[in-house]
């Protein structure tokens, strides 16, 4: 294919023609939140509820479709809310039931949708089902909602298989290890995740009703979706086996293919729940998060009658690298079309290093579990350039991406946190190898010049923030060209205007040819990454949307795209 402009013809290779349907959700821009992180109004240190309503206005403001909630139920914090203790009530620390109806109300007010998450695959050992279930004893009904067996061993001292805890250590605790448990109860529990976390038992018609309702709970509520937390976990394998393999968060999906993870059985339940959210109005959505590879195997969550959206966890993982980028493009349009679902796009979240910091390493992109002092330090405005330059690349394909609480501050992962002020799991679990995920949970700065840099009425933070954060604050960037917040602002507001998410994507071969960049076009806009070292020329007459760097001279009449940056011009 050709497309013809007044100063180039360009020669473009087709890979995805645009949106299946009309739905919201196809092309939305969507925000997470991490509550805990977010702004806190009680002044305890701890984001809230009510914090999050009262910066509404800052999303709005920047231009994104929707929000998505991390967990704000009862919860022991054991895994910080990942361990829900009662599914139909606010943690104290976040607020209440009445805060979430007055957030929904003002989302709504500012056409903000709003997606929470669903944690199925884990319950805390503080919900009422296991509590009782520790009570009940062996044999009972109580027990079979979770997964408690036998050990191994002649005094079944082993674990029942070889499985292993994602955050590290067996995946499985003898009940008279716990603290106040009966002596002579031997018995082990399985947890894919903490001791804390007990897998829920999901061949019990009892436990997928019970999920049924607290959809319904959540939907009649006015809630616009749910993010599936571990969608890819409910379904074990008959009999647990052995298996001998590890599992890992997100990029290990390579190794997840064991037992424990995307088991067919799994649909069933995602067939059950779509047609639980099809007896509510307003396109209300299911978002999987599944460490599932391949591509096409993703995929399956998202057919017509499952899910709505998969986690592309395959870009995020992505190395700066032209040719891998580009594949993985290709491959994520190619797969979701196969189903006729839409892709999705992220770079960053509250599981991993956020992306400013892992594109700042020297092997740009790589993901480690956490950074820490003695770690490899990112150089940090290297990272900022890259990650702009990878958003605005981002921003530009066809679907719908989801951007991490603070990367429109272009902020950078807490990289010196003090190994005794962690919290996540992960750190003691792995026996302190990996450093884990609290660097990119920091609370936000949003006041250059105030306590806590406005984050906390009390101007208290549950980590620190270090003390550079200031010139990242949000009232440091608003108006300000060229910040990153206005970049953010201006790409989104474009986005919208060229319909870039329910867009099409070509890529563009002559350009690309002789340079190590990305070049694709979307509709009438033309985008260029360009990742080498030598400048890409734009076309003569290009007219610049907005760009992630400034722009070097090309030619007498051109202008170029240096190394690192990202540009969108439109063509006619
Ligand atoms: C969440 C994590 C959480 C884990 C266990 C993940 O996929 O995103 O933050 O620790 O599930 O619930």
């Amino acid at each position: 294919m050709t497309i013809a402009h007044p100063h180039a013809t360009l020669t473009t290779t087709p890979v995805h023609d645009g949106p299946a349907g009309p739905q919201w959700w196809r092309s939305a821009v969507i925000y997470q939140v991490y509550p805990r992180s977010f702004a806190d109004a009680s002044g305890d240190g701890i984001g809230d509820l009510p914090g999050i309503t009262s910066r509404l206005g800052h999303l709005a403001a920047l231009g994104v479709d929707a929000i998505w909630l991390s967990p704000f139920y009862r919860s022991p914090q054991a895994d910080a809310g990942y361990d829900v203790a009662d599914y139909r009530d606010v943690d104290p620390i976040f607020g209440s039931l009445a805060d979430v109806d007055r957030l929904l109300d003002r989302a709504h007010a500012l056409d903000l949708r709003v997606i929470v998450d669903l944690v199925p695959n884990h319950t805390s050992d503080d919900h009422a089902w296991f509590q009782e279930a520790l009570v009940a004893g062996p044999g009972s009904l109580a027990r079979a909602r979770y997964h408690f067996r036998d050990g191994r061993g002649a005094h079944g001292e082993l674990p029942p298989n070889d499985w292993e805890s994602i955050f590290g250590g067996p995946a499985w605790t003898r009940v008279d290890a716990r603290p106040g448990a009966e002596a002579s109860d031997h018995q082990w529990y399985l947890h894919m995740f903490d001791t804390r976390q007990p897998d829920l038992n999901w061949d019990l018609p009892e436990v997928r009703a019970e999920f049924e309702e607290i959809l319904r709970f959540w939907l009649d509520r006015g809630v616009d979706g749910f993010r599936i937390d571990v969608a890819h976990g409910m379904v074990k394998a008959p009999g647990l086996p052995d298996w001998g393999g590890t599992v890992a968060m997100i990029d290990g999906a390579a190794a997840n293919h064991g037992p424990m993870f995307d088991q067919d059985g799994v649909h069933d339940i995602y067939r059950s729940w779509h047609r639980v959210l099809a007896e509510y109005d307003g396109d209300r959505a299911l978002v999987a998060e599944a460490w599932v590879e391949p591509l096409a195997r993703l995929a399956r969550y998202v057919r017509p009658d499952e899910m709505h959206q998969a986690f592309n966890f395959a870009f995020l993982t992505s190395r700066w690298q032209t040719s891998t980028l580009r594949t993985v493009i290709t491959a994520s349009l190619a797969a979701s079309d196969e189903v006729g679902a839409p892709t999705t796009w992220v770079l960053s979240n509250h599981d991993v290093v956020r992306h400013t910091s892992r594109l700042g390493l020297s092997s740009p992109g790589a993901r480690p579990n956490g950074i820490g002092h003695g770690d490899e330090q990112p150089d940090e405005a290297l990272g900022l350039r890259r990650a702009r330059a990878a958003t605005l690349l981002m921003l530009a394909l066809p679907g719908s991406a989801y951007l991490y609480q603070g990367e429109e501050l272009g902020l950078p992962e807490h990289t010196a946190l003090d190994d005794d002020l962690r919290q996540d799991p992960a750190w003691w679990r792995s026996g302190h190898t990996e450093r884990g995920r609290d660097g990119c949970r920091v609370p936000l700065p949003w006041s250059r010049d105030a306590p806590s840099f406005g984050f906390s009425s009390g101007g208290r933070t549950w980590l620190p923030q270090p003390s550079s954060w200031s010139a990242y604050a949000a009232d440091a960037q608003v108006g300000v060209p060229g910040s990153t917040l206005e970049m953010y602002r201006t790409a989104l507001a474009l986005r919208r205007e060229h319909v870039l998410g329910a867009g099409s994507l070509a890529w563009v071969d002559d350009l690309a040819e002789t340079s190590d960049a990305i070049v694709l076009v979307n509709g009438d806009v033309l985008v260029v990454t360009n990742l080498g070292t030598t400048p890409v020329p734009l076309p003569v007459g290009a007219h610049v949307l907005v760009s992630s760097g400034d722009l070097a001279d090309g030619d007498a009449r051109s202008l170029s795209v240096p190394t690192d940056t990202t540009v969108w011009v439109t063509l006619i």
